[in-house]
């Protein structure tokens, strides 16, 4: 007997199991023997987890996780992922349950654009994805610079983590406003605060004057168990339009790299849509470099179909 039922933080052991098996799994057909298993950390689920609650759910056999979903919303912007199956269990439809609860909680805003992002190593994947009526955009590029020397930036840009209460409710509601410019109703909000409750990193902030105008948050704490410890990794960093040039830009991504390299990081990577065509071209520019690559998949009549834009938004639709 199948069930779905919303993930409980007590599910949290049982969830990094069925994610850690069912990626080595897909690993193995590409990679074989070569494939590695990678442990997220209990944190990084809970995290995942607290952001949307009523959007995350296990399926369950009998009282035995086999399988979950994560939704994610950012305002007007939603995704699911990460997804995951054990592999007994796939191709039953058990993904497809998963998707259509996640959808439902996704569209309870009718404005909101929904998405997700996959391996291009998935003909699975991306079929299963095409018949629930996801189209192809633009890819996302994870790109990745080694901070081979100290960055030429200073950390001197407003950091969340010294703000005071009165300034941090101020700032949030100028990124929105910011964010909001790029994609109608974005919002990182949630990144900024939970990546402070949680000790996972710091948020910094570009002014204009008093205004917000940019940000970066970044994580300097690894999601993974026993890998990535010496990587930063940019979670959101995005620029009002109206305060877009290459010097703000800069001085953004050159403080977060002063600061990953005051915490002993070595390398720090970001993601950015090709539909951001300006800033990915900036950023290779500036000694990044493409890592990897994921099909970026819209559901139909959600947005208003593929274009280019000169904003600088750099996140990623996967947890
Ligand atoms: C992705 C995953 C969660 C899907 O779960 P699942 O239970 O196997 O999926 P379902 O059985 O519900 O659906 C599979 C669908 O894909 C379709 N499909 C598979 N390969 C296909 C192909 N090459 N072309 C077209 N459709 C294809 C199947 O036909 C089926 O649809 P149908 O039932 O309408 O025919 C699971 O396979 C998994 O855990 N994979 C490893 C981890 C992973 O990749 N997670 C997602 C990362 S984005």
């Amino acid at each position: 007997m199948i069930t779905i039922r919303l993930m409980r933080e007590e599910d949290a052991d049982a969830v990094r199991e069925v994610d850690a098996i069912a990626f080595w799994a897909w690993e193995r057909e590409v990679k074989g023997e070569e494939a590695q298993l990678y442990l997220r950390t209990r944190t990084n689920i809970l995290v995942c987890r607290e952001k949307d609650p009523e959007g995350c759910f296990v399926v369950e056999e009998g009282d035995r996780v086999i399988g979950f979903i994560f939704s994610r919303t950012w305002g007007g912007v939603g995704w699911f992922g990460t997804f995951a199956v054990m592999p007994e269990y796939q191709g039953y439809g058990i993904g497809k349950r998963l998707i259509a609860a996640s959808l439902k909680y996704l569209r309870q805003d009718p404005d909101r654009v929904i998405g997700l992002e996959t391996m291009p190593g998935s003909p699975y994947n991306l079929g299963l994805y095409l018949r629930q009526s996801f189209q192809t955009r633009f890819p996302t590029f994870l790109l990745s610079k080694v901070l081979k020397q100290p960055a030429a930036g200073h950390v001197d840009l407003p950091r969340w983590s010294q703000a005071e209460a009165k300034t941090r409710e101020r700032w949030l509601a100028e990124l929105r406003e910011a964010t909001g410019q790029v994609l109608p109703g974005l919002d990182y909000s949630k990144e900024i605060t939970s990546t402070a409750r949680h000790g996972l990193g710091e948020t910094l902030v570009l002014t204009n004057g008093p205004r917000a105008v940019g940000m970066s948050t970044v994580w300097l704490v690894s999601g993974w168990e026993r890998w990535g410890e010496k990587r930063a990794n940019v979670q959101a960093l995005a620029l009002h339009p109206g305060y877009t040039d290459e010097d703000a830009f800069r001085t953004l991504l050159e403080a977060t790299e002063a600061l990953a390299h005051i915490h002993d990081k070595r390398i720090v990577t970001t993601a950015v849509n090709a539909r951001h065509a300006w800033a990915l071209e900036r950023l290779l520019k500036w000694g990044y470099r493409v890592e990897r690559i994921a099909v970026h998949m819209v559901l139909n009549g959600t947005d208003g179909g593929p274009c280019t834009d000169n904003c600088v938004d750099l996140s990623r639709w996967a947890g």
